[in-house]
C-alpha cells in the first residue's frame, strides 16, 4: 500500500511524529534524571574519598610531627616521611606555625598561595576548629584543589596548622567523560527508538489510511473492497466494523432503490388510469353520456393517490423516527366509537356485522390521538378490503394496566408463511387486481406507531377463515 493520498500523508505525520515528540521528551527526563542522581552520588562519592585522605594525612602529619618534638626523629627524617606520603597521594601538606611562618611545606618552590578563604580558615583551625572544604579553590598553577586543615596538636596545646591539599581536577573530567557516555547512549537511543516509532507508526498508519480512502470513495458511491486486516487489535477492530459498515451501506443502498422503484410504480399505475380517461374523454374516445362514469372513476383514482402520498410521507417520516408524538389523555372507548360511526356506513355497504365490543369502560390512554385513530382506521381498512362476508368486530379491554384492542374479522385470511412480512413496507399478500391491491404500506404505519408508543401487535390468520389483529398498549 502506498501512502500516497495528501490526508493520508498528513495523518502519517500526525501519529509519527506524535510518537516522536512523546518516546523523545519522555526518555529525555528519564536521561536527565538519572544522569542528575548519578552524577551527585558519583560527587559525593568521590569527594568522600578525598575528604578521608586529607584528613588522614593530617593526622598522620601530626603523630609525625609529635614523634619530631619528642626527638624521636630528625628534622630531615620528618620532611622525608612528609613528603613521601604527599608524593604517594598526591597531595600537599604545609604545617604553619601560629605566626603563619612556614614550617613545613610541599616543595621549596609552592610556597601556600593564601587567598581570603584560606587565611579565615586558617584562624578557625587556630581556634581548634577542623575545617574541611570540598569546593573547589584555585591554586596558583589554575588547578582546582579542596583541601582539609587540622589544628597542629603537641601535649594538647594547640602550636600550629597543618593544611592538606588535594587536585580535584580529576574529578571534573570524570564528570565530563561520564556526560560525554550519557550523550552517546542519548544519540544511540534516540536513533533507534526514531526508527522504531517509525515502523510502528507506518503499522498503525497504513491500515488508517487504506481505510479513509476507501471511507471517501464509499462517499463517493464508489464500490471498494473489504479492508483486509488480520489483526487481533484496535485496528483490525476498526477494520471489521468498517467492513460492517459497508455492507449495512450496502443493504440500505438497496433498500433505498426499492423504495424509489415501488414509490413510482404505486404512484404511476393510478396516475396511467387517470392520464388515459382525460384522454379519452378529450379524443371523444368515451361517449358523452360515459364521461360521468369515468371521471368518478377518475375522481376516486386521484383520491387514492392522495391518500397513497400521504402514506409513503408517513412511512418515510416514522422510519426516519423524524415524528414528534402529540401525546394526551383520551378516553380509547370514545375514540372507537367515533372510528366505528366513520366506517358504519362503509361496513355495512358490503353487508356485512359491524360489532364493537367493550369489555371496559372509560379506557385511558397517554397517546398521540390523531396516530392511534390512523391505526384503527388502517386495521379496519383491511378487514374490509379482505372480508367478503360475516363479521368485523373490535373489541376493547384492560390488560394489566394497559389497554388491549383486538379487531377481528371473517375474511379471506393470510397464509401463514407470509404473516412475518405484514410489516415490511410495499408488502402485500393477496392480489386481488386493482382495485383491492393496495400499496402495502398500512401495516407498516400502524406497526411503527405502535412502536413508537412502545405497545405490541400480533396478527394470528387462519387462511377462509378470518384474522385477528391484537393491539397491547
Ligand atoms: N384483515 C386482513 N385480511 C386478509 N389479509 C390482510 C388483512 N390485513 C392485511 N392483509 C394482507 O396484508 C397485506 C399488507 O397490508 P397493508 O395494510 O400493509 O397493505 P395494503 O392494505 O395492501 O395497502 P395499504 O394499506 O397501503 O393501502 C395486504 O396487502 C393483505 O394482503
Ligand atoms: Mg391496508
Amino acid at each position: 500500500m502506498k501512502l500516497s493520498s495528501k490526508n493520508g500523508e498528513l495523518m502519517f505525520k500526525g501519529i509519527y511524529f506524535r510518537l516522536v515528540a512523546t518516546y523523545l521528551s519522555l526518555f529525555m527526563v528519564i536521561v536527565l534524571l538519572i544522569s542528575f542522581f548519578m552524577g551527585s552520588i558519583f560527587y559525593n562519592e568521590f569527594t568522600n574519598q578525598v575528604e578521608k585522605e586529607l584528613l588522614n594525612a593530617c593526622v598522620k602529619t601530626n603523630e609525625l610531627m609529635s614523634r619530631y618534638y619528642n626527638n624521636e626523629i630528625t628534622r630531615e627524617e620528618l620532611s622525608a616521611w612528609i613528603n613521601a606520603m604527599a608524593y604517594i597521594s598526591n597531595l600537599k601538606i604545609y604545617i604553619l606555625n601560629p605566626g603563619s611562618t612556614v614550617l613545613h611545606q610541599a616543595e621549596e618552590s609552592d610556597p601556600i598561595s593564601m587567598d581570603e578563604q584560606i587565611r579565615q580558615d586558617i584562624l578557625k583551625v587556630m581556634e581548634g576548629e577542623t575545617v574541611e572544604r570540598m569546593t573547589s579553590i584555585t591554586s596558583n598553577d589554575d588547578d582546582n584543589l579542596a583541601y582539609v586543615g587540622i589544628p597542629l596538636k603537641y601535649e594538647d596545646q594547640i602550636s600550629g596548622v597543618i593544611m592538606a591539599f588535594s587536585p580535584i581536577t580529576e574529578i571534573e573530567e570524570l564528570y565530563g567523560e561520564v556526560i560525554r557516555i550519557i550523550g552517546i547512549i542519548l544519540l544511540i537511543v534516540i536513533l533507534i527508538g526514531t526508527i522504531a516509532i517509525l515502523r510502528v507508526s507506518i503499522k498503525i498508519s497504513e491500515p488508517i489510511i487504506e481505510i479513509s480512502d476507501y471511507a471517501k470513495k464509499i462517499g463517493k458511491g464508489e464500490q471498494v473492497p473489504d479492508v483486509e486486516f488480520e489483526r487481533n487489535d484496535e485496528i483490525g477492530m476498526l477494520a471489521s466494523s468498517f467492513n460492517e459498515m459497508k455492507k449495512e451501506i450496502a443493504v440500505s443502498e438497496q433498500m433505498r432503490r426499492d423504495i424509489v422503484a415501488n414509490v413510482s410504480h404505486e404512484l404511476r399505475t393510478p396516475l396511467t388510469s387517470i392520464i388515459g380517461f382525460i384522454k379519452g374523454i378529450l379524443d371523444g374516445v368515451i361517449p358523452d353520456e360515459e364521461h360521468k362514469k369515468y371521471l368518478s372513476i377518475a375522481y376516486d383514482e386521484a383520491n387514492r393517490l392522495k391518500e397513497l402520498t400521504k402514506d409513503i410521507v408517513d412511512v418515510a417520516k416514522l422510519e426516519s423516527g423524524n415524528i414528534e408524538l402529540h401525546k394526551e389523555k383520551f378516553d380509547l372507548n370514545e375514540l372507537t366509537k367515533e372510528v366505528y360511526t366513520e366506517m358504519e356506513d362503509l361496513v355495512k355497504e358490503k353487508n356485512l356485522d359491524f360489532i364493537l365490543e367493550e369489555n371496559a369502560e372509560n379506557i385511558e390512554l397517554d397517546a398521540d390521538k390523531s396516530r392511534i385513530r390512523q391505526v384503527l382506521i388502517n386495521i379496519i381498512n383491511n378487514s374490509l378490503k379482505y372480508t367478503i362476508n360475516g363479521h368485523i368486530k373490535i373489541i376493547l379491554d384492560k390488560q394489566d394496566n394497559k389497554a388491549s384492542i383486538i379487531i377481528e374479522d371473517t375474511g379471506i385470511g393470510i397464509q401463514k408463511d407470509k404473516i412475518s412480512y405484514l410489516f415490511d413496507k410495499f408488502y402485500t399478500a393477496n392480489n386481488y387486481g386493482d382495485a383491492t391491491t393496495g400499496a402495502g404500506l398500512g401495516l407498516n404505519i400502524v406497526k411503527n406507531i405502535i412502536d413508537l408508543h412502545g405497545g405490541k401487535i400480533n396478527i394470528d390468520s387462519v387462511v377462509g377463515e378470518g384474522t385477528t389483529i391484537k393491539i397491547i398498549i
